[in-house]
């Protein structure tokens, strides 16, 4: 007959700690991503949506997305040409409403307007995206402070002061806010020949962030891998991060411009 001791219990008790523990962390985190609900159009389907800096680009092809899935839209930009043919184009594609504002996010004043128009267009709000962002240069800093402080207005404060403005608008409908920020991309367009990458396509990335939004997506990395590794290696080692950005520029373009 075998003896069980004491210490035998404890150990093969430890032993089933240890596996038990990572199976019911696997079990929960299954349950966890199967019971996330999925991106489906209806979604926005008669929602009412701001989309900043949607004369070009991403806002732009959002704008588009938007549309098709039947949602009432809200564009802004400066340029006031662009955003009409935006807004023809989305009533073609199906938009419930599609309506514009133009004007500069340097001045919180329009800021806060857009978002009293989005009240008196569309009757509310259910989503604000917020994706405009100022031109800058692409070089050594030149110490023009002044140019700082105007970025910091156009991207920065003016997403404070809409977020403030729609919240209560927001907070009633249950919607929710999107902000679109770029790792270094947007510098790609400005250094084409210093920056040794090629963007991603804007269709895509557009509806990966509009997806992102209706499910309620704390973040959204596009592409992923390309984001989110470089955050990642950034947080556990900056300096190999310096590294491997400095090999995808072409510096001594840099220094020419
Ligand atoms: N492109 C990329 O590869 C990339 C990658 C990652 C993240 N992102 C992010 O995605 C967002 C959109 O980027 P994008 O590349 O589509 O930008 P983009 O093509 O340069 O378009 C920028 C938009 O912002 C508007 N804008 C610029 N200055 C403004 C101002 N002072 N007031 C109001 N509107 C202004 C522009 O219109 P007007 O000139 O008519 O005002 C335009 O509609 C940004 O937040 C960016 O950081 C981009």
């Amino acid at each position: 007959m075998m003896k069980i001791t004491a210490p035998d219990l404890h150990c093969g008790m430890g032993r089933l700690q240890k596996s038990l523990i990572p199976f019911l962390g696997l079990v929960l985190a299954f349950c966890f991503y199967s019971a996330r609900e999925n991106f489906k159009p209806e979604m926005l389907k008669g929602k009412r949506v701001i989309v900043t800096g949607a004369s070009t680009g991403i806002g732009e092809q959002m704008a588009y997305h938007l549309a098709r899935m039947g949602s009432h839209i809200l564009v802004t930009a400066r340029t006031e040409a662009k955003l009409q043919k935006v807004v023809e184009r989305c009533l073609k594609l199906g938009a419930a409403s599609a309506q514009l504002v133009s004007g500069s996010m340097e001045d919180m004043a329009f800021a806060e307007h857009v978002v009293k128009e989005a009240e008196n267009l569309m009757g509310g709000l259910d989503m604000l995206i917020l994706n405009h962002i100022g031109k800058s240069y692409f070089s050594y800093f030149d110490g023009d402070v002044g140019h700082v402080q105007k970025l910091l207005q156009i991207n920065f404060l003016s997403y404070v002061a809409m977020t403030v403005s729609a919240l209560p608008m927001l907070k009633e409908s249950g919607g929710s806010i999107v902000v679109v920020s770029s790792m270094a991309e947007s510098a790609m367009k400005a250094a084409a020949d210093v920056v040794l990458m090629s963007p991603a396509p804007k269709e895509e990335c557009a509806l990966e962030i509009i997806k992102g939004g209706a499910l309620r997506q704390r973040e959204v990395y596009y592409k992923y891998a390309s984001t989110k590794i470089p955050l990642l290696i950034r947080d556990w080692a900056a300096e190999f991060l310096d590294y491997l950005v400095r090999k995808r520029y072409n510096v001594e373009n840099l220094k020419k411009n």
